[in-house]
């Protein structure tokens, strides 16, 4: 068996930290995390006063430009991205290259990968007219590939983006819009949807984010490093985790066996069973976004006439966990994912949807991030050392 010591004393490393742990990649000045307090704040901001008082794009120009905007760079902003949300008429036969089964986050990264075939030429990290250019474009047609990836799963015609809209009421007719329909925009939609994409706009190092940042030092354009970042996201233990909340509601009701018995399940690790929605790298207190999106659920689903036994299933679960041992040991607490899918549902997004919903909210994160590190003179390409444990040298057959 191999000595981790004196591999480390060997090579000189100083950490072995699977999961970086321990290990800060870089220095960031735009979100502030208290773990154990369970403070979140964008570029100095609260995350509570953003939720309920600014709008997606304030904040997104807030953590990629550092400031809130004024009045007058906030309307150029919107206006700038409005412009550009159409996508070539070639990549929205793309979409049709795919088959109408597949999951829509993999549409959407496939999509934003394919983003940068267009742009190729004005995708020049270090041109800063091509980084504000590609950072409107991702802003403005992200949106739109996210809602072809919904229309497609359900085998809807592609509208056209409206622009009159605004950012957010763009997107719903996009999704629920139909051809020949007048869609009328409802307030309550509106409200509730701005505020779950505030929620997750920003998180610092993530598992996403530290993945743009990783493709970002190889050199390679907005494009590419963010749909690396949607790869990132898809998985069940990060973005992934709210499809799972879903799922893993609806089978405990299905099944009939009960949320205690559930909660045993999960405490004795049978096959691996977890509960989705709980427990985060960070936090070791209750997420400040899950406290704010449990507040949404109930006022959203009553606002839109929604009553959901899901909700009642999460609030059981939730409060059977918190009172168990096991939970408190580890101080496992709802994070954003355990509600935020019971008010996706009651808007009408298939669970599906939910991660790509996760996706568009963190959109701004991945822009800022990826600035950030371009902008940032120690950065260098992202390079993480191992400890070898393989075979010694040895020779190929016939070779000595
Ligand atoms: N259910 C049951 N047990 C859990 C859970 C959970 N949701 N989360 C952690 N634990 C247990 C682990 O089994 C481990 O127990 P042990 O000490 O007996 O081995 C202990 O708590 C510590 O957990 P780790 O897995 O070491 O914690 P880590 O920081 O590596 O993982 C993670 C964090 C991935 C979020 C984990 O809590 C998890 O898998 N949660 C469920 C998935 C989820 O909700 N993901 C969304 C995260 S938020 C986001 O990405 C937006």
């Amino acid at each position: 068996s191999v000595d981790i010591s004196t591999l480390m004393r060997q090579t000189g490393h100083t950490t072995l930290d699977y999961g970086f742990v321990n290990t800060s990649a870089t220095k960031s000045a735009i979100t502030f995390i208290d773990g154990d307090k369970g403070i979140l704040r964008y570029r100095g901001y609260p995350i509570e006063q953003l939720a309920k008082h600014s709008t997606y794009l304030e904040v997104a120009w807030l953590l990629i430009y550092g400031e809130l905007p004024t009045a007058d760079e906030l309307a150029e902003f919107d206006n700038r991205i409005r412009r550009h949300t159409l996508l070539h008429e070639d990549l929205k036969r793309f979409f049709s290259a795919l088959p109408h089964t597949a999951h829509p986050m993999s549409v959407l990264s496939a999509a934003t990968a394919a983003l940068s075939t267009y742009y190729e030429r004005e995708s020049d990290p270090n041109n800063p007219e091509h980084v504000e250019l590609n950072t409107i474009r991702m802003l403005a047609k992200l949106p739109v590939i996210a809602a072809y990836a919904h229309k497609k799963s359900v085998g809807q015609a592609f509208l056209y983006p409206d622009n009159s809209l605004s950012f957010v009421d763009n997107f719903l007719k996009l999704n629920f819009g139909v051809l020949s329909e007048i869609y009328d925009v409802d307030p309550v939609m509106t409200r509730a949807l701005e505020r779950l994409l505030i929620l997750h706009e920003d998180h610092e190092q993530n598992a996403s984010t530290s993945t743009v940042r990783l493709v970002g030092s190889t050199g390679a354009n907005q494009f590419s490093s963010i749909s690396a970042g949607i790869n990132a996201l898809y998985g069940p233990l990060h973005g992934g985790a709210n499809e799972a909340v879903l799922e893993m509601l609806g089978r405990i009701r299905d099944s009939g066996e009960g949320v205690r018995r559930f909660v045993e399940r999960v405490k004795n690790k049978e096959d691996g069973v977890k509960l989705m929605g709980f427990g985060h790298r960070v936090y070791k207190n209750y997420d400040p976004r899950a406290k704010l999106v449990k507040e949404s659920a109930d006022e959203v689903l009553e606002a839109l006439g929604v009553s959901d036994p899901l909700l009642d299933l999460a609030k059981e679960l939730e409060t059977i966990a918190l009172e168990d041992d096991y939970f408190k040991e580890r101080r496992l607490y709802p994070n954003v994912d355990f509600y935020t899918g019971v008010i996706y549902k009651a808007m009408g997004f298939p669970t599906r949807m939910f991660t790509v919903l996760f996706a568009i909210g963190r959109l701004p994160g991945w822009l800022a991030h990826w600035r950030e590190m371009q902008q940032d003179p120690q950065t260098k390409i992202g390079r993480p050392q191992q400890l070898y444990t393989g075979a010694v040298e040895r020779n190929y057959p016939g070779q000595g």
